[in-house]
């Protein structure tokens, strides 16, 4: 029964994307897929309402393997926003530390840095919801870039909280930049099986090459 069910959403799936590909436009620029990710280490199991994704053995974060799906889908560049210094691998600590945090407004100091931004005219910006709001990392890269000009595309995964005014906050904070309001937000739940469902939003941005 569930292999049945799992052979009609696959057939559905092809045939959506197959769709969806004909409608695609082009003007889709240099693209670069920036993102912040940070597989919890204990606890949750790893396929549904997990903070990590495991295909094959490989153990990614939930928005890095989305990442992975629009890298895949688009083309362009992956950039991986990493911090100076690493936060606690474990759920509990980790919630504390991100609180204190995000009260302190500490926008921590970055490891990885883009070497030419003026590269690129579309930039996917990924990242989990912490505490309601963007990840303290992704501050320090919005201080980091100048974006004017660009058409800045986000993406979440989360845990119920969807974009949580996130998107409002990318706008303020890059006046000059083109920030899309169709971004896409897949609860962790689904991250695992989101394949289908990013494609699909790619090809209804008219992205998907
Ligand atoms: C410190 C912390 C705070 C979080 N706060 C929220 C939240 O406020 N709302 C929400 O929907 N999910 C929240 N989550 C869940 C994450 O957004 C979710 O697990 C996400 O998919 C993790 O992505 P990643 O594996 O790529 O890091 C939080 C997770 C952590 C670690």
């Amino acid at each position: 029964m569930k292999k049945t069910a799992f052979l009609i959403a696959a057939f559905l799936c092809v045939l959506t994307t197959m769709h969806l590909n004909a409608q695609s436009q082009t003007g889709r620029g240099k693209i670069l897929i920036a993102y912040f990710t940070l597989p919890e280490t204990d606890g949750v199991d790893t396929v549904s309402g997990a903070s990590r994704v495991v295909v094959d053995g490989k153990v990614s974060g939930n928005v890095e393997f989305v990442a992975n799906i629009i890298h895949k889908t688009v083309g362009g560049d992956l950039f991986a926003i990493r911090t100076a210094r690493a936060y606690p691998g474990e759920h509990q600590p980790l919630l504390e530390a991100v609180q204190n945090e995000q009260k302190a407004n500490v926008h921590p100091p970055l490891a990885t840095h883009i070497s030419s931004l003026q590269n690129y005219d579309t930039i996917f910006l990924g990242y989990p919801i912490w505490w309601y709001d963007l990840p303290m990392p992704v501050y320090s890269f919005l201080d980091e870039y100048n974006l004017a000009g660009k058409t800045i595309i986000p993406f979440t995964v989360h845990g119920g909280s969807r974009f949580s005014g996130t998107v409002e906050k990318i706008t303020q904070l890059e006046p000059g930049a083109t920030v899309s309001k169709e971004g896409i937000a897949i609860s962790r739940n689904d991250a695992a099986r989101s394949e289908c469902d990013v494609i699909a939003w790619l090809r209804r941005l008219g992205m998907a090459r």
